[in-house]
């Protein structure tokens, strides 16, 4: 830093110093130039009117009155005399001071009356600088003599020696000043932030600064701040795969990480690309005001699908619905996401509001949903709709197809409910394309899936694909069931799959779950929440109270909010000790409120928690807040590591990640999950206190059983269904799935092939 602020110093007096000498210097000679323009103008006026007198008195004959004549013009600013000569070059008079300076006979004079034209010049006489004017004196045009105007030009070369001094000694003052100034604004504004970002970057490099933590304050270098921030989460996060590698090979454990599932699909996908279509976009482009905001929708399916499209630079093919994403992406209606660190591509499809309608909120929402779900809200079939989903699952179908034109063995992953068309569409024009789709919620029995007008269709649709997963075996079975009921197959039992037209789909189970946290110690608080800090966030929100549940839930029917308010209602009446001192925190994200049935639930849920409030409330304490807005994963992980009890009270659920978060959320061993179950994560997560959640005074006596559990029993328990979710992790859902996709035997038909290598598929 020093060396550099000396350079800029030196930099700056030397360039600025040579402007000004330059300046000066041209200064100079233009003052040099006028003073030389103004003498030589006032001698030729003073000549001429002298030569003008000689040649009136030599006609008078009056030639005895030069020496007075020539006198007379003595007493001029400068001059130092006059002197007339004769045609011979003598002397005829001369002012008694020039005869001191002027031994010889000037040349001017010579060459003035040889030219007869009047000569002037600057010479040095000796060694002072004159000027010297000379005029021939004409008697009826014949030169008769000469006459000389001599000058002092001294006084030019002292003036313009001021003007230089004028001008250049103030700016050398100014240089030094600007110099100085520079030099401070270097200290404060660029040494102290440099200085600043320098110790921040180290302390990020050595891990003793999270990346997580706020960036400071780095003036003019901020735009860098944001990507250093990257980078340092990079490296942190290449730092911890590493180190865990390290771990689990010391321990011999096999672990799922994100490093390990890019690794792992690198070979099996052979050089192969994976494409994934979902409804919901990983990253949605919001407008707000002038800024442009990017959302990411709360999913685990982001977590899970993100190394796998970074391992081989895929694509996400979704639904763009965010207000501002047509605004940023290419002509291709794509772009490079993550919006930070872009590593693989997203193609928006764009719907009209009529297909947004007909096939999302219309026959994915208020059909299929309800309709997999049995949660006694009915299923909505109009034919509109179905029109809409189909017309919606071809747009889809043609964005995959545009996607993988150019691309040897792809490998597309459909998402769920709202693409049952896909598979079959997708293989239609792509044979060599193979093809998965997970079915995000559960599959009912035959029987009640056989309420959809268009179930043929569906499992026509589904039975495209080479590989359909579910959460849980019984969800296959029921499909596998229901394959058996509706389309003209042969269903394999013993392999898990069925074979409709000469293609083998193979159905499987592949719970999902989160990511779990690689490294403990990185968190904010490794030891979890103690008492005050409970308080704390408890006071935020607006209450005082001891012990505290947790809920989290897009507000949806499916998930038994109102159920579990009447528990704690229960719970409250049955133990009127816990009154004023239990208080359950329910966040709840609105959801899909465009459907009445929606609408109409977030107000039931509102108007349940405040009649129980009113209930039991007293000063400072109520028993339910309701915290009615989307949260971030950041906002609801205090919740989660201060809470006794976490309650999913869903009444049908594929699997349930609430569940699996709080788990993974508690490194401290300690809360207790009360857990429904119809979740599919019931079947993993036995240590939970599995509850019906239709039978309000089971699950109120659960409630109690959470709060008075012995410590020793809480961390056990916790301790084993952590261990089953740090095995059964995200990572290990995303590559098993694509495992078994790549691993499976695809019989693509001779004339199949025969087209692709025509191009003719396209
Ligand atoms: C369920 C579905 C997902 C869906 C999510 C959120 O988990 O299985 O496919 O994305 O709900 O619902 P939304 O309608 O907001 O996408």
């Amino acid at each position: 830093m020093r060396l550099l602020s000396l350079r800029l110093i030196i930099s700056l007096i030397v360039g600025i110093t040579l402007v000004s000498a330059g300046f000066s210097y041209y200064q100079m000679l233009s003052e040099k130039r006028a003073l030389r323009i103004d003498l030589e103008r006032r001698s030729e006026m003073l000549g001429e009117s002298l030569a003008g007198y000689i040649e009136r008195a030599l006609d008078a004959g009056a030639d005895q009155g030069l020496p007075q004549l020539v006198q007379q013009f003595s007493n001029r600013e400068h001059l130092l005399g006059v002197a007339i000569y004769n045609p011979e070059g003598g002397v005829v008079t001369m002012t008694p001071q020039l005869g001191k300076t002027l031994s010889a006979t000037p040349a001017e004079v010579t060459k003035a009356m040889a030219q007869s034209r009047e000569e002037s010049s600057f010479v040095k006489l000796e060694t002072m600088p004159v000027h010297i004017l000379a005029l021939p004196i004409r008697q009826q045009d014949e030169v008769v003599g000469g006459v000389a105007v001599v000058h002092d030009a001294g006084y030019i070369r002292e003036q313009s020696l001021l003007v230089w001094r004028k001008n250049f000694f103030p700016v050398l003052a100014q240089v030094v000043l600007i110099a100085f100034i520079t030099l401070l604004i270097v200290r404060w504004s660029i040494a102290g932030p440099i200085a600043r970002a320098a110790l921040w970057m180290h302390g990020l490099r050595t891990g003793k600064i999270s990346f997580r933590q706020e960036v400071p304050d780095l003036e003019i270098f901020r735009p860098l701040a944001s990507e250093v921030a990257t980078m340092a989460e990079s490296l942190s996060h290449a730092r911890n795969a590493a180190e865990n590698e390290a771990r689990l090979r010391e321990a011999a454990e096999s672990v799922w990480t994100a490093d390990r599932l890019a690794v792992q699909l690198r070979t099996r996908l052979d050089g192969g690309h994976v494409f994934v279509v979902s409804n919901r976009e990983p990253y949605q482009h919001e407008r707000d005001g002038k800024e442009l905001k990017v959302v990411v929708p709360p999913s685990g399916l982001v977590t899970a699908l993100e190394p796998v499209l970074d391992a081989c630079d895929g694509t996400w093919i979704a639904h763009g619905s965010g207000t501002a994403d047509r605004e940023v992406v290419d002509t291709q209606d794509r772009l490079r996401v993550p919006p930070a660190d872009p590593r693989y591509s997203l193609r928006r499809v764009w719907l009209s509001k009529k297909e947004e309608e007909g096939y999302y909120y219309g026959f994915a929402n208020e059909g299929l949903w309800p309709l997999c779900h049995i949660a006694h809200t009915r299923p909505l079939f109009r034919a509109e709709d179905w029109q809409c989903y189909q017309e919606v699952n071809r747009k889809f179908t043609d964005a995959v197809i545009e996607e993988i034109e150019h691309v040897e063995k792809p490998v597309v992953l459909v998402q769920d409910y709202h693409f049952a068309l896909l598979p079959r569409l997708i293989k239609e024009k792509r044979p060599d394309a193979r093809v998965a789709i997970f079915w995000h919620i559960p599959w009912p029995n035959p029987e009640a899936f056989g309420i959809c007008p268009w179930q043929r269709q569906l499992v026509d649709g589904l039975l495209g694909a080479d590989l359909i997963g579910f959460h849980i075996q019984s969800h296959c079975n029921n499909f596998l069931e229901t394959v058996d009921r509706v389309v003209e197959s042969r269903v394999d039992w013993e392999h898990f799959s069925a074979v409709r037209q000469e293609h083998r789909t193979i159905v499987r189970p592949f719970p999902i779950s989160v990511a779990f946290p690689a490294d403990d110690g990185e968190q904010d608080n490794p030891h979890g929440f103690n008492y005050h800090e409970r308080v704390a966030l408890l006071r935020s929100v607006g209450v005082e109270a001891i012990f505290m549940g947790v809920g989290v839930d897009r507000v949806d029917y499916t998930k038994g909010i109102l159920e579990r308010f009447k528990a704690i209602e229960r719970f409250l009446e049955k133990c009127p000790s816990y009154q004023g001192k239990f208080t359950f925190v329910q966040i709840g994200a609105p959801s899909r409120t465009h459907i009445k049935r929606y609408h109409d639930l977030l107000a039931e849920v509102e108007s349940e928690s405040e009649r129980i409030n009113w209930r039991f409330q007293s000063g400072k304490w109520k028993p339910i807040v309701f915290l009615k807005r989307q949260h971030s994963h950041r906002e609801i992980e205090p919740y989660y590591r201060a809470a006794d009890l976490c309650l999913v009270t869903s009444l049908h659920d594929g699997m349930n990640l609430v569940a699996k978060e709080f788990l993974a959320a508690r490194n401290d061993e300690q809360g207790v999950l009360i857990l429904s179950r119809f979740t599919g994560a019931a079947r993993e997560l036995r240590d939970a206190l599995l509850v019906n959640p239709y039978d309000v005074e089971q699950t109120a006596d659960a409630i109690r059983a959470a709060l008075e559990m012995e410590p020793e029993d809480k961390r056990l328990r916790m301790q084993r269904m952590r261990r089953v979710i740090k095995e059964h992790n995200i990572y290990r859902w995303a590559g098993n799935l694509i495992t078994e996709l790549c691993e499976l035997r695809l019989e693509v038909p001779e004339e199949a092939q025969e087209k692709r290598r025509a191009g003719a598929f396209v």
